[in-house]
């Protein structure tokens, strides 16, 4: 078995080392130098070249090395095997920690007193009471169920949003189209934890924003392609969204000269929301490379014409 391993963002040892403990004889491959691609059974990859996984013949199966599967299932050409992704409490513990993050520091006015601080200024802010910020959350699976239990941990009513009907503990939920509408008018937070697929993208938009109540706050940790930045940024200036923490772009590293930067009411963070816990990961993994060698059914396989 030859694994073909494609990932800009990871140094490909960490993961070669991990594989290798369980599967002494792995052949791992790092893109571009993969040898002869007839003998490649297994592509493991984050962002795969549009076209590179149709010249591998004999591909039994594509293992995204993250939660998200958006750039894999993007490529036109893309060959007709199981694409897997990481289904990973660690994705959903850090995913959560980040939404508490900026939903503590936009409900508590904090970055107000950032600036205050730099102008030596002793000013109290408004204060609203956990109980009446109300949080929607987009998107009710691995991540999304993380971050509601969270928000709701802390005290906020909180109301999920997904496609199919979903029963949680604790947590109101919505589903559908009229669903959203529901979920975003009461949404004084608004937290995005959806898959990119051609129903999500730019669900971020200024409709979305119209509907919240004036003042609220948007934390997007999906994709950036969630997102239509000029939307954001008119919203934003007219008062109707306070202030926007961004984690994920269309475009990453974010270009030095996108306007996302420099507005005042926008944080960005370098797509940090959650990284793949390697060891947790690796598991998952080795997993679907011995159900490669024996018919079984994949763990985590995504469904491909849903999107996710
Ligand atoms: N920023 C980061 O560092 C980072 C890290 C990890 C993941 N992510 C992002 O988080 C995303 C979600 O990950 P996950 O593991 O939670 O995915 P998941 O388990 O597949 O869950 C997806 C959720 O979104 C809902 N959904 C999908 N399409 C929808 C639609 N059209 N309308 C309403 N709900 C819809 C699904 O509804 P159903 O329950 O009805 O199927 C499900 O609840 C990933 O795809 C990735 O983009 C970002």
């Amino acid at each position: 078995m030859a694994v073909m391993y494609k990932c800009d963002v990871r140094n490909p040892e960490e993961w070669r080392v991990l594989l290798a403990a369980a599967i002494p004889d792995l052949d791992f491959r790092v893109w571009p130098d993969v040898g002869n691609p007839e003998e490649i059974t297994a592509a493991l990859v984050w962002e795969p070249v549009p076209g590179d996984l149709a010249r591998y013949p004999n591909l039994g199966v594509i293992l995204s090395v993250a939660a998200g599967v958006d750039n894999i299932l993007s490529d036109p050409d893309l060959p007709d095997v199981p694409v897997c992704r990481i289904v990973d409490e660690y994705t959903g513990m850090f995913m959560a920690e980040y939404a508490a993050y900026y939903a503590l520091r936009f409900h508590r006015h904090m970055y107000l007193y950032d600036e205050n601080r730099r102008q030596k200024l002793w000013r109290k802010g408004p204060r609203t009471e956990t109980q009446d910020r109300h949080v929607g959350v987009l998107g009710l699976g691995n991540v999304g169920r993380a971050v509601a239990a969270k928000l709701a941990g802390l005290g906020f009513p909180v109301t999920g949003w997904s496609r199919s009907p979903t029963v949680i503990d604790g947590i109101a939920t919505a589903s559908g189209t009229d669903g959203f509408a529901e979920v975003v008018a009461q949404s004084a937070i608004l937290v995005n934890a959806l898959p990119l697929t051609d129903e999500t993208r730019h669900i971020l938009n200024a409709a979305t924003f119209a509907r919240m109540p004036k003042g609220s706050f948007v934390i997007n940790m999906g994709r950036g392609e969630h997102l239509v930045p000029a939307d954001l940024m008119a919203s934003l200036d007219s008062g109707q969204v306070e202030r926007a923490a961004l984690d994920v772009f269309e475009h990453e590293p974010l270009p030095q000269d996108d306007p996302l930067w420099s507005h005042p009411g926008i944080e960005v963070t370098p797509h940090i929301a959650a990284a793949t816990n390697l060891r947790t990961a690796s598991r998952q993994v080795i997993e679907n490379l011995r159900r490669l060698e024996t018919g079984e059914p994949f763990i985590n396989a995504v469904d491909r014409a849903r999107g996710y």
